[in-house]
């Protein structure tokens, strides 16, 4: 077991070992339970669960599949508004006898209803971590692939968003691949529009220059889907509707505490496969919304708003604090000579892979700083925009937060099979390990620790994989000492300031997991798994407070082979039942204040 002495605050728990069981494996001492799994209902009268006789109506009344982003807001006294994203579904383990060249109209509808976003009214327990859904709550809600949308900012209205269900270019019905997201500190949701790509077909159809550059370069099928849903709904085909797909790719913002409100697309955030929405409040009083692009060799952005931001005035006191403003994407420069950045992934002479960044504008509400593109171009094809300015290609950027104690920001690099290969961007000081197989993670500083700067100071805090392999990095920590651990996906932090990883592809051969990293004293860098999930399953939505620890158990079963009739887990109804994807709750037996006291 990893040892540690003296204080270690919120990490007095014995790391587990990497583990393979169709579980979630904690460490000693800490229960856990289910919070809600795909199907649970929300609203009075929802249909039990039952798998055979799914449809789409029922599943708009019951929770949504492939709960990723997690997130709660105080309601009450001892009652949350859990905020939930659906990212996509796995119809081979959601429909017996799937026929994936033939879906069923019914199954398209479940699909469409089980994609989108929940909230959920959770009720805590005073004696222990668990949260119990109050079915029926005024304030639950579900948003699924039909519900309706409005559209702010520059690009509301624009011709690129009208289509001829929506002539106006304002209103979209649904929300797709929601990922990771953020909760802002004026009382909203952000959730972040990932792989939207996926859902659009024959994106051959689209013939103008800009919009078929977009179609590959944001890689829409030229043909027909996997899911084909454009069977089903002329506006998933791109040869009717050549707009659609430009009103997907965005960050929404949410007022979860208006059962009546509707969200809203912020264009001004720019469109690409958003991993996350993360703000902050920089000195000034703006706010600052950082989010990734996750793709190979895509890019960090970042948004600073003109207007000051209502701190107490919730969504309506902010209606347009994200429509004004500028977007910005990030160059990372190193300050060891390029020859000794090998591809290795070992360290450069001055033992360290860092350097300082710059921001790169591409505009503002009425300004495009990028020649030959309007403000509404930049916005809708914003991969295009910034492909012209010098962006540094990231390693897959997926979540990237700003500590609330160190206030420094970490950004999740998942990983890079193709860095180096034959055709492909070779390594730089921020991305240093060619076929990078195990990811990154990077710890940036805004100069004066102002989220608004235009400049920053960045090093790798962690280089993941096997820590017995020479070409990882554990914060200069003994490496002797630390959990193995690849593929960082989406961070968090708990209230002393650790920082918090979920994985979504381990390489190591175990199953994904949480870590809690240390980031000050002697202690920075010891990366201490505190959980894994089943088979098949991602582990998301970290959520860490000093009762509890959440995660969301994302696409249990997904393996190779694995099918409804067939499922590779059964996780987490056991016996031979269909895997579930479910919210988790841990925390230490004994203690209402979980993962807190201080290890020896
Ligand atoms: Fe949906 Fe980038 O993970
Ligand atoms: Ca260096
Ligand atoms: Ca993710
Ligand atoms: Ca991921």
């Amino acid at each position: 077991a990893l040892t540690t002495r003296g204080r270690l605050r919120g990490l007095g728990w014995t790391p587990i070992a990497p583990a393979t069981t169709d579980a979630v494996e904690t460490p000693d001492g800490f229960d856990q339970d289910i919070v809600i799994r795909w199907g649970d209902p929300l609203f009075a009268g929802a249909p039990a669960f039952d798998p055979h006789a799914q449809t789409g109506p029922k599943q708009e009344t019951q929770f949504g599949y492939n709960n990723d982003y997690l997130g709660f807001l105080p309601l009450s006294k001892n009652v949350e508004l859990m905020c939930v994203n659906h990212e996509y579904t796995d119809e081979v383990l959601m429909f017996a006898g799937y026929d994936a060249a033939n879906p069923t109209r019914e199954q398209v509808e479940v699909a469409w209803a089980a994609h989108g976003l929940s909230v959920v009214a959770v009720k805590g327990n005073q004696g222990n971590g668990k949260l119990k859904p109050i079915v029926g709550h005024g304030h639950n809600r579900r948003f699924t692939a039909t519900s309706e949308f409005a559209v702010s900012g520059p690009a509301r209205g624009s011709q690129l968003l009208q289509t001829s269900a929506d002539p106006s270019g304002s209103v979209v019905r649904g929300t797709l691949n929601n990922c990771s997201g953020g909760l802002t500190p004026w009382g909203t949701w952000l959730t972040a529009e990932e792989n939207f790509n996926q859902y659009f077909a024959n994106g051959a159809a689209v013939t103008d220059p800009l919009g078929s550059r977009a179609i590959r370069r944001y890689g829409i099928p030229t043909g027909e889907t996997e899911r084909k849903w454009e069977r089903f709904d002329d506006r998933f085909d791109l040869a009717e509707e050549p707009n659609e797909v430009n009103r997907f790719g965005w960050i929404v913002e949410i007022d979860p505490y208006d059962p009546t409100s509707t969200p809203v697309k912020r264009t001004l955030l720019g469109r690409f496969k958003h991993e996350a929405g993360t703000a902050v409040i920089d000195r000034r009083g703006r706010a600052v919304v950082y989010s990734g692009d996750d793709e190979r060799f895509d890019y960090l952005y970042k948004f600073v708003s003109r207007k000051k931001v209502n701190r107490s005035g919730g969504f309506r006191g902010n209606a347009d604090l994200l429509d004004s403003g500028t977007l910005y994407v990030a160059r990372f420069t190193g300050d060891s000579p390029a020859a000794e950045i090998d591809g290795t992934g070992s360290l450069p002479s001055d033992r360290q892979f860092d350097g300082v960044g710059q921001w790169i504008p591409l505009c503002t509400e009425s300004e495009s700083f990028v020649p030959g593109m309007s403000v509404e171009e930049v916005l809708v094809y914003t991969r295009l925009a910034a492909d012209t300015v010098g962006p540094t290609k990231m390693d897959r950027p997926e979540d990237v937060e700003t500590n609330p104690v160190n206030h420094k920001i970490y950004m999740a690099l998942t990983n890079n099979t193709q860095r180096g290969t034959a055709g492909k961007a070779g390594v730089d000081e921020a991305n240093p390990r060619n076929a990078n197989k195990h990811g990154h993670v990077i710890e940036m500083t805004e100069t004066g620790n102002d989220p608004a700067a235009t400049t920053f100071a960045w090093n790798i805090l962690l280089v993941c994989g096997d820590p017995a392999d020479p070409a990882t990095y554990f914060g200069g920590f003994d490496k002797a000492q630390v959990s193995p651990i690849s593929c960082p996906d989406n961070v968090t932090f708990d209230e002393h300031g650790n920082l918090w990883i979920s994985t979504d592809g381990n390489q190591l051969g175990a199953h994904d997991g949480l870590y809690a990293v240390p980031l000050t004293g002697r202690y920075r860098g010891q990366v201490r798994q505190f959980c894994s999930v089943p088979t098949g399953a991602e582990t998301c939505g970290p959520w860490v407070t000093e009762r509890r620890v959440n995660i969301c158990v994302q696409h249990p079963g997904e393996t190779n082979d694995s099918t409804f009739e067939n499922p590779a887990s059964h996780w987490p109804d056991g016996g031979g039942s269909l895997p579930r994807p479910a919210v988790v709750t841990m925390w230490q037996n004994g203690r209402s204040g979980a993962p807190k006291h201080r290890g020896e």
